[in-house]
């Protein structure tokens, strides 16, 4: 087993509720989230799928390779769970142990075997903005575009940075996703959305409240998804 624990290397700013409040939440992701947690990833190139959250836990959202959940007593906390058979816990452990704390990235506070203890950031997704209708204004990006250049000046490589790894929180950006960050090939990801931004989001539809469907949004998602495998292939 291996763990972490953020105020290790922070200086042990953490203080001894929120240490004993750690300690128990631990205790219930192995009592009560672990032994009866029903979730599996099918397809890598799809969200995780989650069967069945025991009580009092509550699902919070699905990456391709995760699904990340809180527990009505720690509100502030998340776990991000890694579904059996994919990878990567350790590489996102290590990101966060490199970005140190930062007011657009979470947090890491503890991991173990397959699992996260994240901060929870209070945001919603681009993704789901498109979804709610919700207006993104210039600046939600460009909070985004200075968090990944502190995360470059600190020897990481921001990788597969979609609209659901980042958030608008009071009209601020935030970057949920962190877990491919130590990936040295270039990734076009936001470069490409945010070309998207300016030249189709902004003029087109920023004006009205547009409400995209769930099907069209992964329609897009996957689209651009091949779009890119064939222009990068030539
Ligand atoms: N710290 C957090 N606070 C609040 N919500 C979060 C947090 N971390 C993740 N989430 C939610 O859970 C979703 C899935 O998490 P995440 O993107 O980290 O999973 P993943 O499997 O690594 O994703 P990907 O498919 O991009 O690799 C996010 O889109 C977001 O909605
Ligand atoms: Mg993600």
């Amino acid at each position: 087993m291996s763990f972490f624990r953020q105020s290790d290397f922070v200086g042990g700013a953490r203080s001894c509720q929120a240490q004993e409040d750690l300690d128990r939440l631990i205790e219930s992701i192995h009592q009560e989230l672990l032994p009866h947690l029903e979730m599996e990833s099918p397809n890598p190139l799809n969200p995780v799928v989650v069967y069945r959250v025991p009580e009092p836990w509550q699902l919070l959202g699905t990456g391709n390779y995760a699904g990340v959940f809180y527990h009505s007593d720690y509100g502030d906390l998340v776990v991000k769970i890694y579904a059996t058979g994919r990878l990567g816990w350790e590489e996102e452990l290590e990101v966060y142990r490199r970005l140190v704390s930062h007011p657009s990235f979470s947090e890491c506070f503890y991991a173990e075997n397959n699992f996260l203890i994240l901060k929870r950031l209070y945001g919603v997704t681009l993704y789901d903005c498109m979804h709610r209708g919700l207006k993104i204004p210039k600046q939600v990006i460009k909070d985004i575009d200075r968090a990944l250049e502190y995360a470059r000046s600190c020897g990481l490589y921001p990788h597969d940075v979609h609209g659901r790894n980042v958030m608008m929180s009071e009209e601020r950006g935030l970057v949920v996703d962190v877990s491919d960050f130590l990936q040295e090939e270039p990734c076009l990801a936001w470069q490409d959305l945010k070309k998207a931004y300016y030249l189709l989001y902004l003029p087109l539809f920023s004006w009205h409240r547009l409400r995209v469907p769930y099907p069209i949004l992964d329609l897009v998602r996957s689209s651009y998804r091949l779009f890119r495998r064939v222009f990068d292939r030539r």
